[in-house]
């Protein structure tokens, strides 16, 4: 018998991957950064000496960890988007009173279970359920059936940073749903500042971040049937302060045709493809955008304002019930 089963999610993602590189700015879907080798990378940028943010975020919740504790209060449930090597969750489990449990979300599953297990080692008596998810998708969070007095996300990383605002402001109120009545958000948010600081965090003199970048290629090359060559492409990290963000491309070092699964696209010489955003925020532009879901209460930051740690909570969207 040869029945060929045609996946309907692989053509999904093949048309997604089309589109964005038929389209006259060339993109790439952002998810495709986090394989095994760029989540070992992306650790490697959050070392680095340019890489303010994840010092700063992890030195925040470090100094102000028992103002955190108590805003977030007892009993919670603790859900993590994007949970990677769940450092910084350790703070919290350091410090928070009696934990009802922890959910930690990530689209990586390998990634995401090692480190379910480490913890599960560290914390024996924490429930600790691993949720395996994209979570960039709406998707529906599974029945978690330990009493809590409410539900905390917990967003660190300012990847929030890496949507656009109007997906941003979306992906709030999937947020202000999970966490339901009376929950919270503790989110990372990356602050406007110098834009040499800015773009020095984004183009590392190790080119650690252009191999991350370029990491994107080489998945494609393996799981897309595409043959980019990579030393090609050039990485190119920079700030657009009309729409306030880092922009993050891969440059066409000349012009040249690529297969990409069974497709050829042209590259002319410079022309790019964005692969990423990292926006930046003001505190005030933030509350704004967190506005229809969430109440900022509390800002933290670091002495050189570099980065915010932020508590938010959600604004009962439900006018008083009938009794
Ligand atoms: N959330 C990180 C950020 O925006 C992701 C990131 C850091 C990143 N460096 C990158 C994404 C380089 C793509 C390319 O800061």
């Amino acid at each position: 018998m040869n029945e060929i089963t045609v996946d309907q999610d692989v053509l999904l993602l093949r048309e997604e991957l089309l589109s964005g590189l038929r389209k006259p700015q060339k993109t790439l879907p952002s998810k495709y950064f986090y394989d095994e080798t760029g989540s070992a990378l992306f650790e490697e940028i959050c070392k680095l000496q340019e890489y303010y943010p994840t010092r700063t975020e992890t030195g925040i919740l470090r100094s102000n960890i028992r103002d955190i504790a108590a805003q977030i209060g007892t009993d919670c449930l603790l859900i993590e988007y994007g949970s990677g090597a769940s450092v910084k969750i350790r703070l919290l489990l350091d410090h928070l009173d009696r934990i009802a449990g922890y959910v930690p979300i990530d689209i990586s599953s390998e990634h995401l279970l090692q480190a379910a297990e480490t913890l599960s080692r560290m914390y024996p008596d924490l429930m600790i359920q691993p949720v395996s998810a994209d979570y960039t998708q709406d998707f529906e969070l599974p029945a978690i059936d330990v009493p809590h007095a409410r539900r905390v996300v917990f967003f660190p990383g300012s990847t929030i940073g890496n949507f656009t605002p109007r997906e941003a402001r979306h992906f709030l109120g999937h947020i202000a749903t999970v966490a339901g009545n009376r929950g919270g958000l503790l989110i990372g948010v990356d602050l406007k500042k110098d834009v040499s600081i800015l773009e020095a965090a984004y183009n590392d003199s190790r080119g650690i971040t252009a191999a991350f970048n370029k990491n994107m290629l080489v998945r494609l090359n393996t799981e897309f049937d595409a043959d980019f060559d990579p030393d090609t492409f050039r990485h190119r990290a920079v700030w657009n302060a009309l729409h306030g963000r880092i922009e993050m491309h891969l440059v066409s070092l000349h012009e040249q045709f690529v297969h990409v699964a069974g497709e050829r696209i042209l590259f002319r010489r410079s022309e790019s493809i964005l692969t990423e955003y990292s926006y930046k925020y003001r505190p005030d532009e933030f509350a704004e955008l967190a506005k229809p879901y969430f109440r900022v209460e509390h800002v933290w930051t670091d002495a050189r304002h570099l980065f915010s740690v932020q508590y938010l909570r959600c604004v009962s969207r439900r006018r008083s019930r009938p009794a």
